[in-house]
This record gives structure tokens, C-alpha cells and sequence, in this order.
């Protein structure tokens, strides 16, 4: 599966299996989250067996199941933060994909566990995205409209898009 292909099976998954991430999806992984953040100088931390965040070790946590793994999206505090979180972080959601990784973005329904991950002086964690194997792929839904807490995020997200779909590159938007 290639970006473009990702772009289009990928939904949000609420609900994982077991399997570890590990091998060469795991070195892949944490190559593209490496290069993100030499690239835009976030902190993005690719947090494993860590099942804290989402409800320890009961079976569900709000619409949430069995997630383990997550990423924490951390960045210096500064007014480009959320939608740098939102282009990088879905640029490693749709390498995710391509590797058979299953995502969802959460802002608000998780817990923040300090030591899972570190955030230090001027930093802040913006969101998490749930990483691993789905239960199933998910499905499409009807996107939401209006603004709200993370909308910034979102213009992050749709400019990663916009510029794949039209074939440019980030000197689109400067
Ligand atoms: C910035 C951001 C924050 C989100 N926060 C939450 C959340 O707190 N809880 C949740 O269940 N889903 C959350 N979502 C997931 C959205 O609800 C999900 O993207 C939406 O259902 C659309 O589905 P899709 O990702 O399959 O297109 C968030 C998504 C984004 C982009």
C-alpha cells in the first residue's frame, strides 16, 4: 500500500488486538516518527505497552478498547504547535497505514500518564494518536463540521492532505 493508497483506506480504529508492534514495522516506524522530528523539531515519543492511558486493564475505555500503544505528540510550546502536531502526526498515521497499522487521533478521552513519556522545560503534549493492530480497518464516516478546541490540529491534518492530493510540497504554504 502506497501514501496514496493509505490516504484512502485509512479510518479511525477504536478497538485493538494483542499483537505487539515489533520487527521491521517497529524500525520503520520509529524511523519515519525520527524524521518528523528532525524535520519540524517536535517531540513526538512512540509510547508501547503502556495500557494506562486508556483504561488499564479494563476491556473498555469510553468508545475505546484494548489500546496499548500510543503516540504522544509534544512540542515547544509556540503558536505553530498544534498544526505542526496535526501535518506530522498524520504524516506518521498514513506511514502507519502503509506499514498495516490501524490509528485514532485523541484529544480528550485519555488519561496523561507523566511517566510514559517525558515532556520537558517550555513543552507541552498537544494530543496522543492510539497505534496498532485494529480489530477491524473501521469505516468511513461523515465528516464533522464547525470549529472546536482542535481545529488548528485539523488544519494541520488537511494541509499533509491537500498537498499529497495536489502533488506540491510544504513551500505551498510559505
Ligand atoms: C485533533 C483530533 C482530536 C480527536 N480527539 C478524539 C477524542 O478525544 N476521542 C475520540 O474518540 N476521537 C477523537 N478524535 C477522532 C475523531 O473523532 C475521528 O477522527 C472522527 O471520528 C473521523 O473519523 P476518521 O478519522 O475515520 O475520518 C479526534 C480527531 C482529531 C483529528
Amino acid at each position: 500500500m502506497d501514501i496514496m493508497e493509505a490516504m484512502q483506506a485509512r479510518h479511525s480504529v477504536r478497538s485493538y488486538t494483542d499483537k505487539p508492534i515489533e520487527g521491521e514495522t517497529l524500525e520503520m516506524l520509529e524511523k519515519t516518527i525520527d524524521e518528523c522530528n528532525r524535520e519540524s523539531g517536535l517531540h513526538i515519543q512512540l509510547v508501547r505497552n503502556e495500557p494506562m492511558a486508556f483504561g488499564g486493564g479494563l476491556a473498555h475505555y469510553g468508545k475505546f478498547a484494548d489500546v496499548k500503544n500510543y503516540l504522544a505528540l509534544v512540542g515547544k510550546k509556540d503558536k505553530q504547535l498544534d498544526e505542526q502536531c496535526g501535518y506530522y502526526g498524520e504524516k506518521i498515521v498514513l506511514a502507519a497505514q502503509t506499514l498495516g497499522l490501524n490509528t485514532c487521533w485523541v484529544g480528550l478521552t485519555f488519561k496523561k500518564v507523566p511517566d510514559a513519556f517525558t515532556i520537558t522545560d517550555g513543552e507541552k503534549l498537544v494530543v496522543v494518536i492510539a497505534i496498532g493492530y485494529g480489530v477491524t480497518q473501521g469505516a468511513a464516516r461523515q465528516s464533522k463540521t464547525g470549529l472546536g478546541p482542535f481545529s488548528k490540529v485539523d488544519l494541520g491534518i488537511v494541509k499533509y492532505h491537500f498537498e499529497l492530493g495536489s502533488g506540491k510540497d510544504r513551500m505551498l504554504w510559505l
